[in-house]
């Protein structure tokens, strides 16, 4: 098997913050590489440091020291504004809460992203959200209001808008944490079809059940990496899924 390319390189990233007064250790010294088409899941308890590890390879955050290197560029010698343009780029982000605009449609969410992209005008803006919605399952559904649709519909427009720009990697912060059983598969389902389509993903979450469903786990504690598995055969969330309990009583 050939060697995939590099999408984010860290080495031994360090995030402290001052809370009254005192040192707070957030990461202690992270290292890791990702290659293109990898699932990964990071795990760990409350606290242990994984949305600030996220933050910090989202370019939400810059590390107290450490290297960092997303798609072979070195995000600590960007200046601001080339970071916020490499982050809308190469990044597409889902979060617990979704973020969506409120009473807004799904295709004007999906679009938002596009339209700090001067490259793209609005036909072509309209068209990839389109095409986004319809990878997720939502082509009947594009001019749905966020408030008129369930929690997971919600996500799966926070998904098609975290594809809307071709993104290197996807970035999910707790993605399932909101929704129930039945409706976390199926999201998690959408995650290894996007998986399987070549997305590489990085996905955090406390449960350490969605391990299997990846195709490396990293679980961090105290701000460092406890352990770092592949898992060469993930279970189906589509399996899974279907061998739920169809209603919940
Ligand atoms: N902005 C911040 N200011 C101060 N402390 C923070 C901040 N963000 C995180 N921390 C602290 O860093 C540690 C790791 O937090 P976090 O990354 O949110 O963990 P997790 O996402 O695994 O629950 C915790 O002790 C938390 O209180
Ligand atoms: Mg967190």
């Amino acid at each position: 098997m050939s060697e995939k390319k590099e999408i984010i390189r860290i080495e031994n990233l360090r995030r402290e913050f001052i809370v009254g007064g005192e040192k707070v250790k957030a990461l202690r010294g992270v290292s890791f590489t990702i290659r293109e088409g990898e699932f990964v899941t990071i795990m760990g308890t409350s606290g242990s440091g994984k949305s600030t590890l996220l933050n910090l390879l989202g370019c939400l955050d810059t590390p107290t020291s450490g290297e960092y290197l997303l798609d072979g560029m070195s995000v600590q010698s960007m200046s601001k504004n080339r970071r916020a343009m490499t982050r809308n780029r190469k990044i597409g982000f889902v979060f617990q809460n979704y973020n969506l605009l409120p009473k807004t449609t799904a295709i004007e969410n999906v679009e938002l992203p596009l339209l700090y992209n001067p490259e793209v005008n609005a036909a072509e803006r309209r068209k990839r959200a389109i095409d986004a919605l319809n990878a997720v399952g939502l082509g009947e559904r594009l001019n749905h209001k966020s408030n008129q649709m369930s929690g997971g519909q919600q996500q799966r427009v926070a998904i098609a808008r975290a594809l809307v720009n071709d993104p290197v990697i996807i970035l999910a912060d707790e993605a399932t944490g909101n929704l129930d059983t039945r409706t976390s598969f199926s999201i998690l389902m959408l995650f290894q079809e996007l998986h399987a389509k070549g997305r590489t993903i990085i996905f955090v979450t406390h449960n350490p059940e969605l391990a299997e469903y990846s195709s490396r786990n990293i679980v961090l504690r105290d701000g460092k990496i406890i352990s770092d598995t592949i898992n060469e055969s993930p279970a189906s969330a589509r399996e899974a899924f279907e061998n739920l309990p169809k209603d919940n009583d």
